[in-house]
């Protein structure tokens, strides 16, 4: 209708028209340009362990079958027959070496490749496309600590879509040997919002932990006290990072941390010391020495020191390890990702996956799986005040004089590498800040953007 991108997005004031939360042409072309050109999380391969194991899963609004081939590899497949347009695949999961589509009976291998037609000869399948033409259309397919993106995007590489995030991501997803396991199917959910409104607050909106989830704090629900992690408590200080692809995290103090939940001080203590002193979430004793083996002894240093506690990866990916209190006054916690599925302007799914560490022994699994529904799951206390404040931004956003309000990005500090820090990204210490979300919309901008 003649609105630029520079219209909604001002990059001299750091504000964001909230029309762009409702508006089915700009939808479209988020369809276009972020979710058919980027990487999409779809699952974990731990979800498909035996040949012929498959799951049903959505790349934004295109439904997509994830199966693993006799070969052992993982593929990903538009779920549309070639032939006429039904779903191939009807089930959620199960095993099967063929799809079969119950319309005319076309059958597709694990791969996606064309088996053939009941009646092929009368059907004439063949004659005018060949039969490696008649497969499912197939997705791209990246294996990043099992986990399993995808992408339609011809060119870009899963290492330029990490960038200099995977120095801080391998060490929530690639640091033991058997690597993680998902904690049964994921959570899902509907929410009458759009999936921007999750997905920018997965920047590493900080402020809101402080206000919209205080009431856990107040209640002893996600331990320690009020005091211990509102205002300027120094839990609350840290380093926040982004990289230009758009992803962001919240590296926070583990000693902080950790202080909500037991009388440690790491003062004066060797990485090694620190870790056994107190593990973090998720890593027994038993599984430290594999720590050193999978990281850099930057990454495990970090992981010791301040790892990186919560943020998002773009477009449409939250990631959040959690430190919860344990019975015995130690740290447990919750290692999960959720998926923000765009299902149209205003609706939006939430996936949650939930992972511990495949080695780790069945107790702590069982800890992590109960942490994370506690805390993030789709019954959980934290989503459930997220899940109150997305849709009525949503509802605000159909009002006339309401579209014509911007939000405000504006407590920005600038970046600012710390001494002796390692990893790359732009930096921003010291008290959480909008860095990182407005870099989240710079990603979304430069997307939109390029042609
Ligand atoms: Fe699938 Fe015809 S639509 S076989």
């Amino acid at each position: 209708d003649g609105t630029t991108l520079n219209d909604l997005i001002n990059r001299d004031m750091n504000e964001v028209s909230l029309r762009v939360m409702n508006d089915k042409e700009l939808y479209e072309f988020e369809m276009e340009r972020i979710f058919a050109r980027t990487w999409l999380l779809l699952g974990h391969e731990s979800e498909i362990p035996k040949a012929g194991d498959y799951v049903m899963r959505d790349m934004a609004e295109d439904n997509v079958i994830v199966s693993r081939d006799r070969a052992g590899d993982v593929h990903v497949m538009l779920n549309v027959c070639p032939h006429r347009g039904m779903k191939v695949c009807t089930a959620e999961a199960g095993n099967a070496h063929a799809h079969r589509c119950i319309y005319h009976g076309w059958a597709f291998r694990a791969d996606g490749s064309f088996i053939g037609a009941p009646i092929e000869k009368e059907q004439m399948h063949g004659n005018k496309r060949s039969k490696e033409e008649l497969g499912l259309k197939k997705a791209r397919v990246h294996l990043y600590g099992g986990l399993i993106f995808a992408t339609w995007n011809e060119e870009l590489s899963f290492e330029d879509y990490l960038g200099d995030a995977k120095f801080y991501l391998d060490q929530l997803f690639c640091r033991t040997d058997s690597g993680l396991e998902m904690l049964g199917p994921p959570q899902r959910f509907m929410l009458p919002c759009n999936w921007k409104i999750p997905g920018e607050q997965s920047g590493s909106d900080g402020f809101h932990t402080l206000t919209l989830h205080r009431s856990l704090m107040e209640g002893g629900i996600m331990g320690g006290t009020a005091e211990s992690i509102y205002d300027t408590a120094p839990g609350m200080y840290g380093v926040d990072l982004s990289v230009p692809q758009g992803h962001t995290l919240r590296c926070l103090e583990a000693a902080q941390t950790f202080k909500m939940f037991a009388d440690v001080s790491f003062e004066g203590k060797s990485t090694e010391e620190r870790l056994n002193l107190l593990p973090p979430p998720g890593i027994t004793k038993d599984l430290i020495p594999q720590l050193f083996k999978n990281l850099s002894e930057d990454q495990v240093n970090q992981l010791a020191t301040i790892p990186p506690q919560v943020g998002g990866m773009f477009p449409n990916i939250l990631v959040a390890f959690i430190f919860a209190p344990r019975a015995d006054g130690g740290a447990s916690g919750a290692l999960s990702l959720h998926t923000y599925v765009p299902k149209g302007p205003d609706k939006v799914e939430f996936v949650n996956f939930i992972f511990a560490e495949k080695d780790a022994p069945e107790e702590v699994k069982r800890d992590m799986l109960q942490n994370a529904i506690w805390n993030t799951g789709t019954s959980g206390t934290i989503e459930q005040d997220d899940a109150d404040t997305w849709p009525q931004i949503m509802r605000n956003s159909r009002g006339h004089m309401s579209k014509s309000i911007t939000l405000k990005y504006q407590a920005l500090h600038g970046h600012e590498r710390p001494e002796g820090w390692v990893g790359g990204g732009d930096l921003y210490p010291g008290f959480t800040k909008d860095d990182t979300q407005w870099a989240w919309w710079m990603a979304y901008y430069n997307l939109m953007a390029e042609s």
